[in-house]
């Protein structure tokens, strides 16, 4: 017999329920289970044809429009090179972490360089705004500025100015007559971004949506509309830390995990044009547990400070505190010295850090993380002029990575003698680094620091 069709789908991660429920099971969120027409069966749902679809080949010449650049490097490198016409892009963050900062100097740049620009504020007066652009020293440039909330009211806008570029600050204060939920709901922020994109596409009008990242999902995240748009960049940092990063992790125009690197300052957002000197300039005598990981971001090398602190757990279980890398790399790399290095880490509290506030994804950050840890635990200090990087299997084998070249000639720009890196590694001599190969952990953990 066939399984009855689902009626219901959660509106916050798409699962499909045989029942209503209060909370979705897959995503865990409460009251978002709402009824599904299944396919086929809705009011439109008839037999008549359509008129078809005129089809085109794929070598079929089109100019496509040029991309327009904002004048901020750092910006442009992470939209893939410029802004492409006609685009949807997403921006994310945490509030407060600097969106409309970032967006109103962007906006401020983009109508300086000639390109009609809309700034549409849904969470500030427009006196609000005009503030903060004289604060950052933008009071003259000739970006239009809009507040307003309702959906409809800016789209009549945007129709009839035609600009070239609309930032709508942000998806989640704007609402849609056409949807019976709050402003921030699922159903809301879907339309909105929905109609907004729909409008960047018919009138070649690019489009930057703001969204806040939300932890107590009072309001729809920005991953609901990931899907939607060609571009979601989020904007990263860690509070106390004057740096902030805006990451690619989506970009149908270019490379994703492309990052950007900016710097808060009292006049907004300053850009880094050499991310590696700035992350590691807090670095002061060598120290135990502090190893400098040479890895790659996108297409550029950048360098950073992987430190870690080890220290006798009092009793119960001993804590691992990770931040900017991932806790589940930590926890593998921690059993492989344990299992294949003979150097137990229980009833020790283990912490690990990434200087500066930069998250680091790569798994040739492996050797650093091992190296930093071995460091801590044995309380030696790696030489300062060392970098390290290398991915580590399961069996403790050191693996090689890619770009090696290029990793090694940014740490040379910055002055390191020497890199332990896997035996394998295709690292040529250009960069006048020493080359320490090793084929695994035990050997590292037993040569450079005397354990195991
Ligand atoms: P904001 O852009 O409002 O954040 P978001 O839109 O992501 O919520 O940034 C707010 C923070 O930035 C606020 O804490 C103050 C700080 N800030 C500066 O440090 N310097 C500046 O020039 C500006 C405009 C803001
Ligand atoms: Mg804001």
């Amino acid at each position: 017999m066939a399984r009855p069709a689902a009626r219901f789908a959660c509106t916050a991660c798409g699962a499909l329920h045989q029942k209503w429920t209060g909370r979705c099971d897959a995503c865990g969120a409460w009251n978002t289970i709402a009824e599904e027409t299944p396919l086929g069966t809705g009011p439109k749902a008839t037999a008549a044809r359509g008129r078809g679809i005129a089809l085109t080949d794929l070598a079929a010449a089109d100019d496509p429009a040029p991309r327009r650049s904002s004048g901020m490097a750092e910006l442009d490198r992470v939209l893939g090179g410029g802004l492409v016409p006609g685009s949807a892009v997403l921006v994310g963050g945490d509030p407060g972490i600097g969106k409309s900062t970032l967006l109103l100097q962007a906006a401020a740049r983009f109508a300086a360089g000639g390109l009609p620009t809309i700034y549409i504020s849904g969470e500030e007066a427009a006196a609000q705004v005009r503030m903060r652009a004289a604060r950052l020293g933008l009071a003259q440039a000739p970006v239009r500025l809009g507040a307003e909330t309702a959906l409809r009211e800016v789209l009549t806008s945007l129709d009839a100015e035609r600009p070239g570029l609309a930032v709508i600050d942000s998806i989640q204060t704007l609402w849609s007559d056409g949807v019976e939920a709050a402003p921030g709901s699922v159903a809301q922020v879907r339309q909105v971004a929905h109609d907004l994109v729909g409008f960047a596409k018919r009138r070649g009008t690019a489009v930057i949506l703001v969204g806040h990242v939300t932890k107590d999902g009072q309001i729809a995240g920005p991953r609901v509309v990931e899907h939607m748009v060609d571009c979601v960049l989020y904007f990263e940092g860690e509070r106390g830390h004057p740096f902030r990063i805006l990451r690619a992790v989506k970009n149908r125009f270019g490379p994703a995990d492309e990052i950007g690197v900016f710097e808060m300052t009292g006049a907004g957002l300053a850009e880094v044009a050499n991310p590696s000197a700035l992350f590691l300039s807090e670095r002061g005598h060598p120290a135990p547990g502090a190893a400098v990981f040479a890895g790659i971001e996108g297409t550029r090398p950048v360098l950073t400070e992987v430190q870690a602190l080890v220290a006798p757990c009092p009793g119960g279980s001993p804590r691992r505190t990770v931040v900017g890398l991932d806790p589940g790399r930590v926890s593998t790399i921690l059993a492989v010295l344990e299992a294949r290095c003979g150097i137990p880490f229980a009833g020790l509290d283990v912490f690990l850090n990434v200087a500066g506030g930069l998250r680091v994804t790569e798994p040739a950050a492996d050797l650093a993380i091992a190296g930093a840890l071995l460091s801590a635990r044995e309380d030696v200090a790696l030489p300062p002029d060392l970098v390290l990087f290398g991915e580590v299997s399961l069996s403790g084998a050191l693996r090689p990575v890619t770009q090696a070249e290029n990793r090694l000639k940014e740490a040379a720009k910055l002055g390191f003698r020497q890199a332990l890196l896997p035996a394998g590694t295709k690292a040529g001599t250009a960069s006048g680094i020493a080359l320490r190969a090793m084929t695994d952990l035990a050997a590292v953990a037993g040569e450079v620091f005397g354990a195991g």
